[in-house]
């Protein structure tokens, strides 16, 4: 007899489905989530045609595919990512829905996230954006981003985590984590090599095998073997010649192969050109076809896709097999019950309180203060007078722009409101704040003028805060153009340099997510780093600045006093004009260049200022010597340390060890990032730290054997604040 079943999709669409499965008694394996997932795919794959496998490796709209209505499998739904749950986008065009209801919470960008140097913040920021993507009804969410920040003229670094591997992998792991506890997939993007956006599409990474491994893919493969992502996205580039989102070696060899990536691989939407490649080298869904993903408009209709009719005819004629699309089937149904269909799927939330709390938490954490002459900054709430603002990112919303990343904020704060909101509350009668725009970009005309505007009141107020930066938007850090200048854009360094001479109370605070030329770094008594902060932004800001919150954050990427101190522009690397990037710094990026060079940066990977002041001492490893056997078999060392607050203020301290090989066969970098923690300290106390390191921390990877390897001999354990700020160390010996 026939029987019906109710099947619920998802909650949040509360759309129940009845479907005939023909005369059967059982239920269907497929529909029973409590059973494994991969009794369900084979299940659901058993009943499905042709036709219907087909259409569900392709997209349906901008950022959807189809399920397989006949048996009630949802479809798949996606949003950027990487900070927050995009608005809709209509279904066809990148023109926006014009929904009502899709304002949600802005996170800060990736790279302020990065800043704290806080796994714990990480894992509820991708939690709490997980549950913004569920209540969306989303089951893919489009980050994180984690591609190494090469060069700082990178347009897309806010949606990256630094430019050292192990620092975007630690945070990525529990970001990932946080998301799918929810159910919905993050996607890991863009895999690999997309450290630039100038000719994105076409440009052909040459980088060599032992530095692909050692920084460009360790961020991707902790994502998979750590935090067990359910879905990676291709990058638009290519690589050995090949488009990455359809590359044999990446996707086949590496992804799925070494590392056993059992999910989906989603192309970069307009990143499939071949039916036969996307076929054989490990593509399993393809996204905006013929457009950039961005803004480039098509008319290509979805049934012409590369994995769409082309590859229907292919199976037809013979030319193609199936086992590559069931495979490709497989995957995506495990994406489905992983997600949408899984067992006890919550509702999510939105907008919420508690998410904008968290994203205020997060801002506050990853601003990270870079210099502070004579305790300039806290302003104090009693003496602070007359406070001139001066900026146009003081007005900014920057949570708007930037590209796929543009969020649409159901609130947000900017610098200038955040600090008159805290001067209203706490201060009312003790500080005025004024305002004055300095600067505008539509506006170039008016540049002189506005200058001068803000000069004369300089001269004439206590303290000066200048909010100036970079904008998200093309040529700045905005998508798929990089940055044209390394210093500021709009005349700012002249402005900031004017304000300074006027008065030399001049505290410079920059929003923006990449490294900038600070030429007037000596005139400025403080320079704080605020990023692109999201909802919370301005009130994170105001709490730093008026001391209520103790600057903690710490850069995830060097700033180099000048862009020829950075390896892909001291090679002449880095090419606009170029199809062919190279990578001729090899695994010297960031702070291993500036090591290999002696080159002081302005302001080293890993430095951050605090109110307080922290100590180290007494840096003791549990064993000075360790066997190569005991690394294999997971031994680990344990590095631990004192941190003092010497100050007067509760604190926390991000730890940092460096692990250095004093003698190799193989040429390695000076030191390397191997682990850190962050300790709060109060005031006038300490904290114990233990850091341990395993086999990871000692390898580095043999291009000859194509293996990593620890070489054994003697490695300094070192331990700082940053990387230029290393205040102990100690021996260990591996042994044979
Ligand atoms: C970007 C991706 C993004 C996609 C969808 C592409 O242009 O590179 O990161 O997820 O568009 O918006």
């Amino acid at each position: 007899m026939k029987k019906h079943y109710i099947i619920y999709c998802t909650a949040s669409f509360a759309a129940a489905i009845t479907v005939s499965v023909g005369s059967i008694d059982a239920q269907p394996a497929y529909l029973d989530a409590s059973r494994p997932v991969e009794e369900r795919v084979e299940d659901a794959l058993s009943r499905m045609t042709l036709e219907e496998k087909v259409a569900m490796i392709h997209a349906q709209s901008k950022f959807s595919s189809p399920g397989v209505p006949r048996l009630g499998i949802p479809e798949n739904r996606m949003s950027d990512g990487p900070h927050g749950v995009r608005a809709e986008v209509a279904w066809n065009s990148w023109e926006s829905a014009g929904w009502t209801n899709d304002a949600g919470t802005a996170f800060p960008c990736l790279e302020a996230l990065a800043a704290t140097w806080n796994r714990d913040l990480a894992f509820r920021y991708g939690k709490a954006l997980g549950e913004e993507a569920l209540y969306r009804g989303k089951n893919v969410l489009l980050g994180p981003g984690v591609n190494i920040v090469r060069t700082p003229l990178c347009g897309r670094n806010h949606e990256y985590m630094g430019e050292d591997p192990y620092l975007a992998g630690q945070m990525a792991v529990p970001y990932i984590r946080g998301v799918q506890q929810n159910k919905v997939s993050a996607c890991v993007k863009h895999f690999a090599l997309n450290n630039q956006e100038e000719r994105r599409l076409s440009y052909n990474a040459e980088v060599d095998e032992r530095t692909l491994h050692e920084i460009y893919l360790p961020a991707f493969k902790a994502a998979v073997q750590d935090a067990g992502v359910w879905a990676v996205m291709g990058a638009y580039n290519k690589y050995l010649g090949e488009h990455c989102c359809h590359n044999k070696y990446l996707l086949c060899d590496i992804l799925k192969g070494d590392w056993g990536f059992d999910g989906v691989v989603v192309s970069d939407w307009g990143g499939t050109h071949d039916t036969m490649q996307a076929i054989r080298n490990g593509l399993d869904m393809e996204f905006g076809t013929n457009t950039d993903g961005l803004s480039i408009e098509t008319d290509t209709p979805y049934n012409e896709y590369y994995l769409a009719d082309p590859y229907l005819e292919l199976i037809e004629n013979g030319t193609a097999g199936t086992e590559e699309l069931d495979d490709k089937v497989r995957r995506v149904l495990r994406l489905i019950f992983r997600t949408t269909m899984a067992e006890d799927r919550g509702f999510g939330s939105f907008a919420s309180p508690e998410h904008s709390a968290l994203a205020r938490t997060v801002a506050e954490e990853g601003i990270v203060l870079l210099k502070n002459r004579n305790g300039s900054l806290p302003l104090n709430p009693d003496k602070a007078g007359k406070v001139l603002v001066v900026g146009g990112n003081a007005i900014l919303k920057t949570s708007w722009g930037g590209g796929s990343a543009e969020l649409k904020p159901e609130h947000e704060i900017t610098p200038l409101e955040g600090i008159r909101e805290y001067v209203r509350k706490n201060c009312p009668g003790t500080v005025t704040v004024t305002y004055e725009q300095g600067y505008r970009w539509d506006r170039p005309d008016l540049g002189d003028s506005l200058r001068f505007a803000a000069v004369a009141k300089a001269k004439d107020c206590d303290v000066v805060l200048y909010f100036g930066g970079l904008q998200k938007w093309d040529g700045k850090d905005g998508e798929s153009i990089d940055r044209q200048e390394y210093g500021l854009p709009y005349g700012q360094d002249k402005l900031i340099s004017d304000l300074a001479d006027a008065n030399p109370n001049l505290n410079v605070i920059l929003v923006a997510a990449s490294a900038v030329a600070m030429p007037w770094a000596d005139k400025a008594q403080s320079i704080t780093y605020a990023w692109y902060s999201g909802s919370e932004a301005g009130n994170a800001i105001a709490e730093v600045i008026f001391g209520d919150v103790n600057p903690s954050g710490k850069l995830p990427f060097t700033i180099y006093r000048d862009l020829a101190d950075c390896g892909a522009h001291a090679t002449g690397a880095y090419s606009r004009d170029s199809d062919t990037a190279e990578y001729r710094e090899g695994m010297y990026v960031g702070y291993r260049w500036t090591d290999l060079k002696g080159t002081a940066p302005l302001y080293p990977f890993g430095y951050g200022l605090s109110y307080t002041a922290f100590e180290y001492s007494g840096v003791k490893l549990s064993r000075q010597e360790i066997s190569l056997s005991d690394l294999d078999d997971g031994e680990e060392i344990t590095v631990s340390l004192t941190v003092r607050n010497t100050g007067e203020r509760d604190g926390k301290e991000t730890v940092q060890i460096y692990v250095r090989d004093v003698k190799s066969s193989l040429e390695r970098p000076y030191k390397e990032l191997k682990g850190f923690e962050k300790v709060s300290v109060p005031a006038g106390g300490q904290a114990e730290v233990n850091i341990s390191l395993g086999k990871d921390a000692f390898a580095c990877y043999d291009d000859v054997d194509d293996c990593w390897k620890v070489e054994p001999g003697r490695f300094e354990i070192l331990a700082g604040h940053s990387s230029d700020g290393i205040t102990g160390k100690a021996r260990l010996e591996i042994r044979q």
